[in-house]
């Protein structure tokens, strides 16, 4: 036995005495069947995660992939530095308190409210407090000057509203015994939402606090459905690029996978073929917008159907901006492409209710196919000391009233309401789409991204730099999106918008002038581009697009968020 003499002699003695017994050879025979066979495990498992990622990203693709990973790492890592770390630290937080100053009002005239007033207020002095909120300084939403943000029906509307959330205050729908017309309504409005997506027979669909609910909802049920049907225990799922972020928060939350594909010029649409390729067993959703957030596209949804049916995998069309316009582009008279229940492999669609359905803030539905997906997002508990208890989606107790406020706008719109609404909106939208294609002023340095078709307008440029340009219109008190990959900038028309479509248009005008006559003077001038003084927008975006790991965006994003709760 040479191979065993560097064995220490207590183990050399046991493994020959075993070997020797044939039962002792027949245990040494099984451990080491055993061990290849957990060896093969491994190298299968490696093995088809391989395939499965060279199948999907193609070898220039998983080259590409592996370079930019090593990118964020060894940037993360330089991030980390002693001196860099200092440095970039002490720049954030002044970023941060500059943020501050901005949000949350600070002097000696500030009233603060910070613990409970001993003794209650008097309802005059509620209410002229609230009045004070409700009039400090902002970007006037009411004058149309905000994208997107305030999905306004019109005052005679929220007045409307306002009585129902007065009837309905105390109302809860976890409890349908004590407040019957609640479970009344809801279902009502799920119902009406159905039938304007062509919803099959058997279709059903449940309400939820805004798209973000939705999408969370849709991708938990698909996640659910491979587990228990497939097996399914490491879900990806697939999505264009510009589907909004609430996909990327479902990933996290609910441990998906995220696979992002492409959506490139000149179309803006979610690329098939890449869809397909990153198709495995461990898929569970395929995605589309209708139209997606950032340049109002709708993506190929009937190719998606195609693929999606016969594959047999989920596809969630996400309607959350599209709500109540894109389901009427036709009866309106606009163009508009198939993206409904219409195509078979469509299996659940999200529609806010509070986007252009105009219902209160706080509203949404999602839709599927059958109860075979709706099952899956049910939470039940049927042994809790408190009770059996079930509820559909992630809140447990429901505002009645915000469900009262949604029911009485969808009924008082009707479907002519919305027809009309469509008609101005879509039709500003058109208006400052038209403007910035045709009007010399504009065309000669503007681009709009893609083909819209809805509400959004979306605009990048090639020659100036349009972070410039979304600063100069906040200058004018304008509230724009800044997008990025690419750097662009959209409107998102509301009621508010249309009747100040031609101020916007005029005010661009403005201001790409100024911006190009500025730049001719900086180039004159041999001032270089990273002296040139920049606004907000330009300032965030133009360094966080050049960064390869976004950390220092994050701690931003971060202190942001810790303001909102600064009093
Ligand atoms: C607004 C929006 C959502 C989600 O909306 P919230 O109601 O803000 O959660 C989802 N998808 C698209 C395309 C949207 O525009
Ligand atoms: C890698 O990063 C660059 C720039 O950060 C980006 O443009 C490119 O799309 C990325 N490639 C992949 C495959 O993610
Ligand atoms: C990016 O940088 C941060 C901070 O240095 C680090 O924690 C993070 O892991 C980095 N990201 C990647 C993907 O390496
Ligand atoms: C309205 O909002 C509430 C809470 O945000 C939600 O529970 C309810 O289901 C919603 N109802 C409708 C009809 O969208």
């Amino acid at each position: 036995m040479p191979g065993s003499s560097r064995l220490p002699v207590s183990l050399r003695d046991t493994f020959n005495a075993q070997k020797q017994s044939p039962r002792g050879r027949l245990l040494v025979l099984n451990i080491e069947v055993l061990r290849n066979i957990i060896f093969i495990l491994f190298l299968l498992r490696w093995t088809r995660k391989l395939f499965y990622q060279l199948k999907g990203r193609g070898l220039t693709g998983s080259a590409a992939d592996l370079y930019n990973y090593t990118r964020r790492t060894l940037y993360g890592i330089f991030l980390r530095l002693p001196g860099v770390r200092s440095k970039v630290k002490a720049q954030v937080d002044a970023t941060i308190i500059k943020l501050e100053q901005k949000l949350v009002p600070s002097g000696p005239g500030v009233e603060r409210t910070t613990t409970l007033p001993a003794e209650g207020w008097t309802d005059e002095h509620v209410r002229k407090a609230l009045k004070e909120l409700e009039t400090m300084d902002h970007t006037r939403w009411e004058d149309g000057r905000v994208s997107g943000a305030v999905y306004h029906g019109g005052d005679a509307l929220m007045k409307l509203q306002t009585e129902a959330f007065g009837q309905f205050t105390v109302a809860n729908p976890i409890h349908p015994d004590v407040f019957p017309g609640v479970r009344k309504m809801e279902a009502e409005i799920v119902s009406m939402v159905l039938s304007l997506f062509n919803a099959p027979e058997g279709a059903c669909g449940v309400t939820t606090s805004g798209g973000t609910e939705s999408i969370l909802m849709a991708c938990l049920s698909a996640r659910q459905k491979a587990y228990h049907e497939r097996g399914v225990t490491e879900p990806e799922m697939i999505l264009p690029e510009t589907a909004h972020t609430a996909f990327r928060k479902a990933g996290e939350y609910f441990k998906i996978k995220v696979h992002l594909v492409a959506c490139k010029a000149p179309h803006y649409k979610v690329h098939l073929s890449s869809v397909s390729r990153l198709l495995n067993p461990n898929t569970v959703l395929l995605v589309g917008s209708a139209p997606n957030f950032p340049h109002g596209i709708i993506d190929d949804i009937s190719g998606l159907s195609r693929l999606a049916h016969r594959q047999k995998i989920p596809l969630h069309v996400d309607c959350c901006l599209g709500s109540f316009l894109i389901p009427l582009l036709s009866k309106a008279g606009f163009e508009s492409e198939p993206f409904d229940f219409r195509l078979k492999g469509v299996t659940s669609i999200s529609c806010d209710t509070h986007k252009y359905g105009f219902a209160p803030k706080g509203n949404s539905t999602v839709l599927y196919r059958s109860d075979d997906l709706r099952k899956y997002q049910y939470f039940i508990s049927p042994d809790w000391c408190g009770g059996v208890y079930a509820s559909p989606s992630i809140a447990g107790s429901r505002p009645g009233a915000l469900i009262a406020g949604c029911w009485a706008s969808l009924v008082r719109q009707g479907e002519n309401g919305y027809i009309d609404a469509c008609h101005k909106i879509v039709g500003a939208r058109q208006k400052i789409e038209i403007a910035i294609r045709e009007k010399p002023e504009l065309a000669s340095d503007l681009k709009i991204v893609g083909r819209p078709l809805v509400s959004v307008v979306a605009f990048l440029s090639e020659t100036l730099d349009i972070y410039d340009i979304a600063d100069a219109m906040g200058e004018k008190g304008w509230h724009l999106n800044a997008l990025q990959n690419p750097p662009a900038i959209h409107v998102a028309v509301t009621l508010p918008i249309v009747a100040a479509a031609d101020k916007l248009i005029a005010d661009l005008v403005e201001v790409v002038e100024e911006v190009r006559e500025r730049e001719r003077k900086r180039v004159e001038s041999g001032v270089a581009k990273k002296g040139a003084v920049k606004g907000d927008t330009a300032a965030l975006y133009g360094v966080a697009g050049s960064l390869p790991n976004k950390s220092v965006v994050v701690d931003l994003a971060k202190g942001f968020l810790d303001t909102l709760y600064k009093v």
